[in-house]
């Protein structure tokens, strides 16, 4: 077993990264099949299994399989993530659409009656809205996908203030009744709702690797922030190159994931050495998004030349 230790400096602490499952370690890397991974992980030992699963839509890490075989597949994974979630836990499935022929299936429509069944409790289906995509000519183009959060039972860990944005209007006070000139908002901001806005990683975004659907860290560390807290293991069954460990190891927690692809893995590794020398680049979590600037008012020049005013 290969045993890397990387000096952190967000923590100054080493990072003890290891390739099988050791609850001793702080994160690990396994490459394989992700039942592998997770049949190495005990009952109870995770406050967070997030993930984007494959949509079994023909990517380049894919096989395109019958889809009662591919949620088939799913609910194996869902039933081991269930089984190594703490009863205080969590987990979170984005997905976007199953497409064939044309013809759109929204996977979380689908996946949702397998977490049901296992027991899970539905807490947020939350809406990604991001701005960059394919155009279609056919429908309208796809521009957000879903994240479906689930508890393991009803005492579960949710830490809002540590995720609450700015209020729109922070210095807004009551202008009438008992509280009458009081901060009418909470000063730590507000809770940042079911609707998250945060770009993709496409060409030009900061954490671009060769991997075709990274998913942003930014997204994974509301999560981590949200749903866990430090020290606790946060595991990505389909971790591609390891955005949700980054995440996760960027806030002081421990951190697993599989992938089949080699090199995907390999990528992740490089990516948490590059963390842990401070020198990995990332979108900032909350920072604006890129408006373009209005559109001025004035007609570019020329535009009405030999035009006549017939008004
Ligand atoms: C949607 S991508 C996840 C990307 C990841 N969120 C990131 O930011 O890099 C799904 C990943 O699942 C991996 N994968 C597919 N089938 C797998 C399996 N059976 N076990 C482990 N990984 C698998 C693919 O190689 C791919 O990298």
């Amino acid at each position: 077993m290969e045993f890397v230790e990387i000096q952190s400096l967000i923590q100054e602490n080493a990072i003890k990264l290891r390739e099988e499952f050791d609850p001793f370690s702080d994160a690990v890397l396994y490459t394989g099949d992700t039942l592998g991974l997770l049949a190495q992980i005990p009952d109870e030992t995770v406050q967070l299994v997030v993930t984007s699963p494959p949509y079994n839509i023909g990517k380049e890490y894919e096989r395109r399989i019958p889809l009662d075989e591919y949620l088939a597949h799913q609910e194996k994974v869902i039933g081991e993530a269930a089984r190594i979630t703490k009863a205080s836990g969590s987990i979170c499935w984005q997905v976007g659409n199953y497409i064939e022929n044309g013809e759109i299936t929204p996977l979380d429509i689908l996946l949702y009656p397998i977490f049901h069944k296992t027991g899970l409790k539905l807490r947020n289906r939350i809406v990604w809205h991001f701005g960059h995509g394919l155009h279609a000519r056919k429908r309208f183009s796809g521009r957000y996908e879903v994240i479906l959060w689930f508890t393991k039972s009803d005492d579960y860990v949710f830490n809002l203030d540590a995720v609450r944005v700015p209020q729109k209007y922070p210095g807004k006070k009551h202008f009438k009744g008992p509280r009458k000139g009081q901060l009418s908002g909470n000063p730590l901001g507000k809770n940042p709702s079911d609707v998250w806005d945060i770009p993709n990683v496409k060409a030009n975004h900061p954490e671009k690797t060769i991997h075709p659907a990274q998913f942003p860290v930014e997204l994974v560390e509301r999560l981590v922030l949200a749903l866990t807290d430090p020290g606790d293991w946060v595991v990505d069954p389909f971790m591609g190159v390891g955005s949700t460990l980054i995440a996760a190891l960027l806030h002081g927690r421990k951190a697993a994931g599989a992938d089949i692809v080699e090199e995907y893995v390999r990528i992740a590794r490089e990516r948490i050495a590059l963390l842990a020398r401070g020198e990995l680049k990332l979108r900032p979590m909350g920072k604006p998004i890129y408006q373009p600037p209005e559109r001025s008012k004035e007609p570019p020049a020329g535009l009405f030349d030999g035009v006549e005013n017939v008004g």
